[in-house]
Order: structure tokens, then sequence, then C-alpha cells
């Protein structure tokens, strides 16, 4: 990712930080609507996978520029998720699902290059979840 993209990613999630509840929240309403058979997935504490999602994030978005990091942090996604045999449909309904969450909540401020910067920072760590 170009140091300018990774800069786009970091200044528009510190102003989503402190809505990050509500980004979890849409999220998982947008997960569900294109991926509905996700939710009986879900067997744990939804307030505490809410904070497990964005801590995640979280810990992605401050890694952008540390590719070795971000592979670990990928890896160990991929290893979370490795009991639920999820395949590039699953991936990809993530992927919007997480832009139209940014979208919700950060409206405007979401602009085409920070939209685009997002999705390729998205699909890097995503690139270590399952694809078969
Ligand atoms: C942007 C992509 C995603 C991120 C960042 C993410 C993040 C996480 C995190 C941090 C956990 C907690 C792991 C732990 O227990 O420590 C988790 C668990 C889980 N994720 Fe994801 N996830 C993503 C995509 C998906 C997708 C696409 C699905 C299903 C279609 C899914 C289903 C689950 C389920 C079922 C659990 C376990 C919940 C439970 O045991 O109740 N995730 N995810």
């Amino acid at each position: 990712m170009e140091p300018r993209e990774i800069q786009y990613v970091q200044q528009s999630f510190a102003g989503v930080f402190a809505r990050k509840a509500d980004l979890a929240e849409r999220f998982y309403v947008h997960l569900f609507t294109r991926l509905p058979a996700a939710r009986a997935m879900f067997r744990g504490n939804f307030v505490k996978q809410k904070m497990m999602l964005t801590a995640m994030i979280a810990s992605c978005v401050r890694n952008l520029d540390d590719p070795r990091r971000l592979e670990e942090i990928g890896t160990r996604l991929s290893r979370e998720h490795a009991h639920l045999d999820l395949g590039p449909r699953e991936t990809e309904a993530a992927k919007r699902a997480l832009i139209a969450a940014l979208r919700d909540v950060l409206g405007d401020e979401l602009d085409p290059a920070t939209e685009f910067a997002w999705a390729s920072a998205i699909s890097r760590v995503a690139g270590a979840m399952p694809r078969h």
C-alpha cells in the first residue's frame, strides 16, 4: 500500500474510533443482510464479539505499514475462523460489509480516495483469509 493510502485509512479510522461501537453494529447488520446464514454461527457474547471485531480492525489499521506484522495478524484471523469453513463468498461479503459500515458511520467523510484505500487495506488482510 502507498504511504498516502495508509494515511487515508489511519486518519479516517481516527475519526471513526469514538464511534467504534456503531461501526461494529453496522458491520454485522450488513454482513447478516448479505449472508443470513452467518447469524447462526455466532454462539458467544455478541457485545464482546463486537469489541473483538473493532480491536482487530484497530490492530490492522495500526500495522498497515508493517507487512510482516500484518501477515501475522491475517494468519491469526484466518486460524480463528478456520473451524467455520468460510470461502471467497464470505470473505467478499465481509469486505463489502465493512465498507458499507464505514459509509454509514463516516458519511461524506468517506471520500472515494479514502474508500479505495480501505478496500485495498481490507484486501491485504483478507488475503490471508480462506479462499477455497
Ligand atoms: C472483516 C473480516 C472479519 C474480521 C475482522 C473478523 C474478526 C473476528 C474476530 C476478531 C473474532 C474473535 C476471535 C476470537 O475469539 O478471539 C471473530 C470470530 C468470529 N467470526 Fe469473524 N471476522 C471477520 C469475518 C467474518 C465472517 C465473514 C464470518 C462469517 C461469515 C465471521 C464469523 C465469525 C464467527 C462465527 C466467530 C466466532 C464467534 C463465536 O464463537 O461466537 N467472521 N471474527
